[in-house]
């Protein structure tokens, strides 16, 4: 990553900080562009500022606790005030793709249970259709050539073409925090997200989908000329 990108990043976290009072019950992303975020707020908790989260992965909680971020669980905290992400596309309504970095279910369940969402990224996430970033879609490991039958079936259905292929990482399949697998379609354009949403959701074994819509209350975007919010502020 470039110094220029980085920089946008931690813009985009510093004025998503700008909304995070004392005492708040935070959700915290993942990703790059979460980390700068992280590591903001490490800073201000190191002065003296009370905040207590909820990492959507076990990377960015290896990091918060590294750095001094407090934390809890859902179990113990099941109602946050706000939730502080990344994504990999921004579109119309503040509609996303998230999960490129395989954390979309414990990101969508923490930006479930929180008020109010905001996410931070750099222009280029930006897009006007969603779907040129490959969607990540979380699958149960058992009877996982039907589950990717059944995709391809509700996106033929929905006119979505497009290989879909099982993560790796270093050659071995990618295993999410949960202990699942990661399919990533590359439909190139969802034309209507909603109704893929819907349909993924009816495939028993789709666990979950990188397709966050109604999440995001606002978004943080940070460019060559400053940092604009999106959405409610
Ligand atoms: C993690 O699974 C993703 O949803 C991230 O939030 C997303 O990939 C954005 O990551 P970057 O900030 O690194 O681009």
């Amino acid at each position: 990553m470039s110094e220029d990108m980085r920089e946008l990043k931690i813009e985009a976290a510093r004025a998503a900080l700008g909304q995070v009072t004392d005492g708040m019950r935070l959700g915290i992303g993942t990703g790059s562009t979460a980390e700068e975020f992280v590591r903001l707020l490490a800073e201000r908790v190191e002065n003296g500022f009370s905040v207590i989260g909820v990492p959507t992965s076990e990377r960015t909680a290896r990091l918060c606790l590294e750095l001094g971020v407090p934390l809890t669980t859902l179990d113990d905290t099941p109602a946050l005030d706000l939730t502080i992400d990344g994504a990999d596309e921004i579109g119309p309504g503040l509609s996303l793709v998230k999960g490129g970095g395989g954390a979309l279910l414990r990101e969508k369940i923490v930006a479930a249970a929180s008020a109010r969402m905001i996410v931070i990224a750099d222009k280029s996430k930006m897009v006007e259709t969603l779907g040129q970033f490959p969607l990540p879609i979380e699958v149960n490991a058992f009877g996982l050539r039907a589950t990717v039958l059944a995709i391809e079936g509700v996106a033929r259905e929905l006119g979505l073409k497009g290989p879909l292929a099982i993560r790796e990482k270093a050659g071995e399949a990618f295993v999410t925090d949960g202990g699942h697998l990661i399919v990533d379609a590359s439909f190139g354009r969802i034309p209507d997200p909603r109704a893929l949403a819907n349909a993924l959701n009816a495939i028993p074994g789709v666990v979950e989908h990188g397709l966050f819509l109604d999440l995001a209350d606002t978004a943080y975007i940070a460019g060559d000329g400053g940092v604009r919010a999106v959405g409610a502020v």
